[in-house]
């Protein structure tokens, strides 16, 4: 399995299986899909873009994170401003990178890959903070939890609803930079992360 970086047009180019990876990966509806589709071409050209894959040794998709400099006008952005104090804003959506989706296909996940992804994603991040948004769960259970608890991510905001989703979600963030000395940062040392 390699860990390679994506530019914004290697996503683009790979629209097709990153929505499907996708989809297996939050076991999401094909109506879903469609239209998470059209969000993630627009997400490509978006400022501070970086993203990695996870390519098997035949070149096909296992998983993939990416994300963004969230600003004004983002609707994701938005919903946390509205949604945080005064301080918290300040603190957390200054200067902020999004990671916006993390996914490794259900056959792959449990073997290190959403690590060393979220450790090549935050390594490249520029800002000063990073968040994200990860359906509430058991946190001893849940993949997510466990990795983003584990790489120092705390809470903002917990049983949070998006418009149109009546899932509640936890709002995650930590500092940047990622640092090798991290105690969450447990693939540092493990043969692989270095992106190309
Ligand atoms: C979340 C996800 C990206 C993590 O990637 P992964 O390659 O499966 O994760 P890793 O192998 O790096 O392990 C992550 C954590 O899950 C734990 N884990 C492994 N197998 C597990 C299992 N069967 N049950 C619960 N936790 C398990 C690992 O031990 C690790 O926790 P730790 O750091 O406390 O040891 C991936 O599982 C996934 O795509 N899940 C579905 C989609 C999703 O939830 N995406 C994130 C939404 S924001």
């Amino acid at each position: 399995m390699r860990l390679v970086r994506w530019t914004p047009d290697d996503l683009f180019r790979r629209l097709d299986d990153v929505v499907a990876v996708y989809g297996e990966a939050m076991n999401y509806r094909t109506d879903l899909l469609a239209a998470r589709r059209g969000y993630i071409a627009t997400h490509v050209r978006r400022p501070g873009f970086r993203a990695v894959a996870s390519l098997t040794s035949e070149g096909h998709l296992a998983g993939f994170g990416y994300g963004y400099l969230g600003s004004p006008g983002q609707w994701w952005h938005d919903q946390v401003h509205r949604a945080l104090d005064g301080d918290a804003r300040q603190h957390w959506l200054t200067d902020c990178f999004e990671v916006v989706e993390l996914h490794v296909r259900p056959p792959a996940q449990g073997l290190g890959l959403g690590s060393r992804q979220l450790t090549a994603l935050l390594t490249m991040a520029p800002g000063s903070t990073a968040l994200l948004s990860t359906p509430e769960a058991d946190e001893q259970r849940s993949r997510a939890w466990r990795l983003y608890r584990r790489f120092g991510f705390v809470d903002l905001l917990r049983h949070f609803h998006f418009p149109g989703d009546e899932r509640p979600f936890g709002i995650l963030g930590r500092g940047l930079p990622l640092t090798p000395q991290a105690p969450a940062d447990r693939t540092a040392s493990a043969p692989g992360p270095s992106v190309p």
